[in-house]
């Protein structure tokens, strides 16, 4: 008889397929499934030497192939698909076994599952899973939600197969429930961000500079020399150097304009409006996206009148002032995501680390990146650190960059050059640190058309003035 496998994965296309070799790589016996049988004998055929798996035909045989407590990984698309997935395995199940849904679904669903399941006996484990097809191959940043005891099982397979940085692994618990999806939500929310402000970047250097995309792959080479090394600055310039074979134009020139987005950025931001926290760079991310997209309205606008336009330069200067503005900006926008999942930590009782959490993503994930390391020093010397901002390291980066922020931002305003990822994080930066806003005007507003009251600066309790009477000032 066939050894019983360690763990088992269902849903076989690229991510979970890379997944199951992952595992098998490292030793465990795997046993695999797939709704359409061609995939698992795919796998099988150009993959079974790397390790013991276990092909199964269906469900049942699927699940009698791993030993208990059963551990699956689920790798299917978000939504319907995972539900019917889930369905199919439940009866299958003993108590005790889990079910990790390693796609990205959404914290609510997640939360849903995983107490149903939790009802009947199952642990349901909302994983986070970064890293695209090759860290899923050879070690992803894994962000495992749900509860202690289902990570005390599935905890040292998934760190054992995860990336390492320092000999430490890109895994940890994240927290009960949601918190695991959620935090890789936010994860892709600040990936959006990033590539928003680095996308800014470049336009700013391709249409105020004389550089050519060439150049400009040069450019982000040598700033992912410096406190920029990310993997999203790397393969900018890699994606800047690429030359279309056919008409031997810059790859860029012959991509069309319009990003597209399967959703977890725009989740990211509908749960910061439920929230009540300020993710201003991730939704102007988002929007970016959506306004490349939205190809007739920038038809019926492309006429509309902007600055002549303006001289290019062969600005070193303009280079440097750059490199400190997407510095700056990219702060402003982590400081934001790290801001959201505090709060959602609070009011959910998750009691995410923040500063685990940077130091799961210094490796494996889309966003891993060497000023990471700073955020996980930050909340290590204060976990309750307000904003990032805050951090004397990042207090002296943002006041080092300030001028050239400010500059840039001007510069791509008289240029007419959109930059609302590098804009809106100067102006959430504005925002936090002013003495007073324009908050107060507001709420004068609103208690005149609609006796909404305000509080004053001065004592306590919420006040009414009569606008259509006598003006005088009542408690309300
Ligand atoms: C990751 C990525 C991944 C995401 C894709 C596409 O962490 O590996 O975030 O989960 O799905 O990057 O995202 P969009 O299609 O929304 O850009």
């Amino acid at each position: 008889m066939t050894e019983l496998a360690r763990i088992g994965v269902t849903g076989l296309s690229v991510m979970g397929r890379n997944l199951a070799r992952n595992l098998a790589r490292h030793g465990h016996v795997v046993a695999v499934h797939n709704r359409t049988e061609n995939r698992t004998k795919e796998l099988i055929e150009e993959f079974g030497h790397e390790g013991a798996f276990v092909p199964a035909q269906t469900a049942a045989e699927f699940v009698a192939a791993i030993a208990r407590p059963r551990k699956i990984i689920v790798m299917v698309t978000a939504g319907d698909p995972t539900d019917r997935v889930i369905d199919e395995l439940t009866p299958l199940l003993d108590p005790g076994d889990m079910i990790i849904d390693g796609g990205n679904a959404n914290v609510a669903e997640t939360i849903r599952r995983e107490e149903a399941l939790r009802e009947k006996g199952l642990h349901f484990v909302g994983a986070g899973i970064s890293g695209g097809e090759e860290g899923a191959l050879h070690g992803p940043s894994i962000m495992p939600g749900g509860s202690a005891e289902a990570y005390a099982e599935i905890g040292p397979i998934l760190e054992g197969i995860a990336a390492r940085v320092d000999g430490r692994p890109c895994c940890t618990h994240v927290g009960p429930d949601g918190a695991g999806h959620f935090v890789k939500t936010v994860h892709n929310g600040i990936e959006y961000a990033d590539m928003q402000l680095i996308a800014e970047a470049y336009d700013l250097l391709r249409k105020a500079t004389n550089l050519v995309p060439d150049d400009i792959a040069e450019v982000f080479a040598g700033w992912n020399e410096g406190r920029l090394a990310s993997y999203l600055v790397e393969i900018t310039a890699e994606v800047l150097g690429q030359v279309d074979a056919e008409t031997g134009r810059p790859f860029v020139d012959v991509v069309m304009d319009r990003a597209e987005q399967k959703g977890t950025g725009r989740w990211t931001v509908q749960a910061a409006l439920d929230l009540g926290t300020p993710v201003p760079g991730i939704a102007e991310a988002v929007f970016a996206r959506t306004l490349s997209g939205q190809t007739e309205l920038r038809a019926a606008a492309r006429e509309l009148p902007g600055p002549p336009p303006g001289a290019r330069e062969a600005s070193r200067a303009l280079v440097e002032d750059i490199e400190k503005a997407l510095y700056a900006s990219k702060i402003v926008v982590y400081a934001q995501g790290f801001h959201q999942i505090a709060t959602a930590s609070a009011e959910f009782g998750w009691k995410v680390d923040l500063g685990a959490m940077a130091r799961i993503w210094r490796g494996g994930c889309i966003i891993r990146a060497r000023f990471l390391d700073r955020i996980w020093s930050a909340y290590n010397a204060d976990p309750d650190l307000p904003t990032l901002l805050t951090d004397e390291y990042f207090r002296e980066a943002l006041t080092d960059a300030q001028k050239a922020w400010r500059r840039v931002v001007s510069t791509a305003t008289w240029l007419g050059i959109p930059v609302p990822g590098l804009s809106s994080a100067l102006a959430y930066y504005d925002g936090l640190r002013a003495q007073r806003l324009p908050a107060a005007l507001i709420q004068g507003q609103r208690d005149y058309f609609g006796a909404h009251g305000y509080r004053r600066v001065d004592r306590a309790g919420t006040y009414h003035t009569a606008w259509s009477g006598n003006r005088g000032e009542s408690p309300s």
